[in-house]
Order: structure tokens, then C-alpha cells, then sequence
């Protein structure tokens, strides 16, 4: 099977997850969380979002999240990078303060979803991200685009691949560094995911772009699979499954890292994460929530024990 030899994973359960909770997560938990998570050897975890409070209240701590990381969890994982969200230059602002070294901005190929994730058209946010990038760059933080909705939109339904072309390629003509393939609310199947790969990678080389499948209909692994197939070696998932947007009812957490896990080590594939370390960190995120771990790597342990 032709596949990569190593994937890069990048761990979004922090971000992604924690803030689709209905009550926020305490500062002291979420740092749990990502020190576990480090300890089983992610190096690229998105560990808060510095967006309006008022949009999204479950990641208004994540100034303070990112302070104890850097005083409590990177001394003793040097090489790990901790990210977040960063939608306009008051985030970035933020995000300098804080002394992150990475950043994410974050459009949609759906204009309605555009207008209900960060109020504004596609348009105005890439013209909105331009001195966010600008800013960025010029305090060495590198930065990360997003494309929302590539394979559905919860509005409007069925998205254009050529937009999601159009788009990704702006975002890294404005200089992000790699764009992630958002399926938000998880319609995606192995069908659509190979036909919209086929018109990016027409003109996107594969390095350039990641994949972010949430797994509301079950699909995510077998997209990812996919992904690999044609090239892509940078996974975005979420830790137990956790999470959604806040802007796309009905959306299930991303794909849960523990199977994506699984599903690599099957295919010896490289990925440097210790499963069992990453089981631990899933099991006490979700019993600190009161819920049931959504992998079914984690199920599947819990009904051996
Ligand atoms: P707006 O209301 O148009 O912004 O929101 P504004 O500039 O008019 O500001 C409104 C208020 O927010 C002001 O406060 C600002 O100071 C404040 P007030 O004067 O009313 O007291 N504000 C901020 N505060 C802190 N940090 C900031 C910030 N910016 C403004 N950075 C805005 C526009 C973009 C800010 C808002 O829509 C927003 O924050 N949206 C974020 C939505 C979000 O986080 N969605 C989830 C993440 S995206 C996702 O999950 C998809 C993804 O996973 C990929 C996939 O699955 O497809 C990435
Ligand atoms: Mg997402």
C-alpha cells in the first residue's frame, strides 16, 4: 500500500474538544490534560484559541493556559509546540504576550458558516488574516491556516472543491506554512475526500496540507486513510474523540487520536506517540468531564480489563 513512512500528528483535543464542553474546563484540568499529552509524546498540540470571550467562553482561560505551559510542561518537552487559534490581531496580540511559536487563522469555503464562526465573509476574513500573518512572522511565530466545511457545510449544504482550492491556496500564498482540510461536521466519506484531494493536489503539493476529520458519521478513519494514500502524512485528531464546533450543531469531536493511533500502528507507521500513555490521558480527561471516553481503542481496553 502506498502510504508515508511517518505521520506528524497534531493534537487538537485541548482546543477542539474543550471548547464545545457546556461548562468550561478549569485552567488546573486543561493543563493536565496537555502536560499528559506531552508525556505521551505529542509535539504539535493545540492547546487553547485566543477568540473573543463572548463567542466562545469554554477558551477565555487560555492566556493562563499558556503561561503554565511555558513555566510548567515545555521545560521538560522542549521540542513540543503548543498552538492556538488566533481569528484577528488582538488574538495575535495575545498570542505574542503569551510567547507562543505557532498560531492558527481560520477560514471556511462556506460564506453562511463564514458569517456564524467569525462574523465576517470569506473575503473580509482573508483580508482580516493578512496583518495577522504579518504580525506573526515578524515576532518568529509561524502560522497555521485552516479551511472549514471543505467537504460540507452545515448551512448551505454541499461546498465547492474549487473553492476549498481557491482558498487554501490564499492562505498559503499569505504565508501559512501548511493548511488543514477541515471536514466540520464529519459528512465526508472516502468518495468525496479522494475527489476533493484530487482537484487540491492538482496545483497544492502534499506537505503543504493536513487533514482535520471529525467523525460525526463515523468516516474519519477511513478519510484519513484515504488521505494517506494520496499523500498526506499530517493528521489533525482530538483525544477521546472530544469536542465539535460550537458553530456547527450537531458536529462530533474530531477523530479520536487513540484510533488514529491504533490505525498506524497497525500499518507501521511512524508517529513517536506512546498509546498507552495517550489512553491514560484520554480516560482522566474524560472522567474529569463525567463522560465516556469516545475512542473505540479506549473501549475496546475497557472491556478487556
Ligand atoms: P466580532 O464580534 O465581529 O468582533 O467577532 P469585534 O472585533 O467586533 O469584537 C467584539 C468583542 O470581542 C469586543 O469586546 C472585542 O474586544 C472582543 P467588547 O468591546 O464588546 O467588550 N474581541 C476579542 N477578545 C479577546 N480576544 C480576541 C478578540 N477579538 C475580539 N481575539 C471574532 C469576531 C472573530 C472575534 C469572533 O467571531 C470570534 O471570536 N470567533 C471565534 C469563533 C470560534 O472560536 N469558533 C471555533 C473555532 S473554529 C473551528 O472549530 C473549526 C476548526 O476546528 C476546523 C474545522 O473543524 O473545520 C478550526
Ligand atoms: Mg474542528
Amino acid at each position: 500500500m502506498n502510504t508515508p513512512k511517518s505521520v506528524r500528528i497534531v493534537e487538537v483535543g485541548p482546543r477542539d474538544g474543550l471548547q464545545n464542553e457546556k461548562h468550561a474546563v478549569s485552567t488546573q484540568i486543561k493543563i493536565q490534560l496537555i502536560s499528559q499529552l506531552a508525556d505521551a509524546g505529542l509535539k504539535n498540540i493545540e492547546a487553547g484559541s485566543f477568540v473573543s470571550p463572548k463567542w466562545v467562553p469554554q477558551m477565555a482561560g487560555s492566556d493562563e493556559v499558556f503561561k503554565l505551559i511555558n513555566a510548567e510542561i515545555q521545560p521538560a518537552h522542549p521540542d513540543a509546540l503548543f498552538s492556538a487559534l488566533t481569528p484577528n490581531e488582538f488574538g495575535v496580540d495575545r498570542a505574542i504576550e503569551c510567547g507562543l511559536k505557532e498560531v492558527a487563522v481560520f477560514a471556511a469555503a462556506s460564506e453562511q458558516f463564514s458569517q456564524k464562526n467569525i462574523n465576517c465573509s470569506i473575503l473580509e476574513s482573508l483580508e482580516r488574516f493578512m496583518p495577522v500573518i504579518t504580525k506573526a512572522q515578524s515576532a518568529n511565530i509561524r502560522v497555521r491556516g485552516y479551511v472549514s466545511c471543505v467537504l460540507g457545510c452545515p448551512y448551505e449544504g454541499q461546498v465547492s472543491a474549487t473553492l476549498v482550492a481557491k482558498i487554501t491556496q490564499q492562505l498559503l500564498d499569505m504565508g501559512c506554512y501548511e493548511v488543514s482540510l477541515g471536514d466540520t461536521i464529519g459528512v465526508g466519506t472516502p468518495a468525496s475526500t479522494s475527489i476533493l484531494l484530487n482537484e487540491l493536489l492538482d496545483s497544492i503539493p502534499t506537505d503543504k496540507l493536513a487533514v482535520h476529520m471529525h467523525d460525526t458519521y463515523g468516516q474519519a478513519l477511513a478519510n484519513i486513510l484515504i488521505s494517506l494514500q494520496m499523500g498526506i502524512s499530517v493528521v489533525d485528531s482530538a483525544v477521546a474523540g472530544l469536542g465539535g464546533c460550537p458553530y456547527a450543531k450537531g458536529a462530533s469531536g474530531n477523530v479520536a487520536s487513540e484510533d488514529l493511533v491504533y490505525m498506524l500502528n497497525g500499518m507501521g507507521i511512524e508517529h513517536g506517540v506512546d498509546i498507552d500513555k495517550l489512553l491514560l490521558a484520554g480516560n482522566t480527561i474524560s472522567a474529569a468531564l463525567n463522560r465516556s471516553n469516545g475512542s473505540k481503542f479506549a473501549s475496546a481496553n475497557l472491556s478487556m480489563a
